[in-house]
């Protein structure tokens, strides 16, 4: 039985593991060590149904026995992109599971006056249009840092681009898809609504905060 249901390349992972720890860390008084603990458990999980697809190459090993043919993931080593700052919460976890990942980090603010994301940091690994890239941010709200992000490193050409999130709004799916239909979507749960304040709702609160400890 499939534990994902996808319908319009937006995929909701409905594993019981993932389910199970996602309602714990919704929790207010989850404390900064479990709410991160439990992050890093998630990413380990999403990134095995995120990577499900990657293709594979035979190649021929010799086993102590003899000479065969085995599977291994084709191409150069994908990069996993963080939406700073929260993003990097979700690294660790995926670093797990993928541990030749290369790593990319993105930072952006908003303007306060136009209200549009603005580049503060960029930093990629080379040879960005022989890899695949999965760009991690636990929270997929209003969706403008995503598709942003997401347009800047289509400057660079990677062969593909998917986008992992813990939580989304339907909002933000919405504002992503529509900009940029050909990028996959991963979550463990499209949420509600947005609220006025751009909070996702029931949602968790803020993620960098609750993975920080920094309120
Ligand atoms: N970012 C967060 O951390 N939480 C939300 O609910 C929305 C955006």
């Amino acid at each position: 039985m499939s534990t994902t249901s996808s319908n319009n390349n937006v995929h909701v992972i409905d594993h019981p593991l993932v389910q199970h720890k996602l309602t714990l860390m919704r929790r207010k008084d989850a404390s900064t060590n479990s709410f991160r603990r439990l992050l890093g458990e998630l990413a380990s999980l999403m990134a095995y149904e995120v990577t499900r697809e990657l293709p594979l190459q035979e190649i021929e090993i010799e086993t102590p026995l003899e000479t065969t043919t085995g599977r291994v993931i084709d191409g150069k080593k994908q990069v996993l992109v963080s939406i700073l700052r929260a993003g990097n919460g979700f690294l660790d976890g995926m670093l797990n599971v993928i541990p030749g990942a290369r790593v990319g980090h993105i930072g952006l603010y908003r303007d306060p006056q136009t209200l549009q994301p603005v580049e503060y940091y960029f930093k990629m690994p080379s040879e960005m249009q022989e890899r695949g890239v999965i760009v991690v941010d636990p929270m997929l709200a209003t969706g403008n840092s995503a598709a942003a992000a997401v347009s800047r490193l289509k400057q660079l050409h990677p062969q593909s681009i998917t986008f992992v999130c813990l939580l989304a709004a339907p909002e933000g799916v919405a504002t992503l898809r529509k900009a940029h239909p050909d990028v996959a979507i991963y979550t463990a749960a499209i949420d509600r609504e947005l609220n006025e304040h751009g909070y996702i709702v029931p949602g968790l609160g803020d993620a960098g905060d609750r993975i920080f400890g920094t309120k």
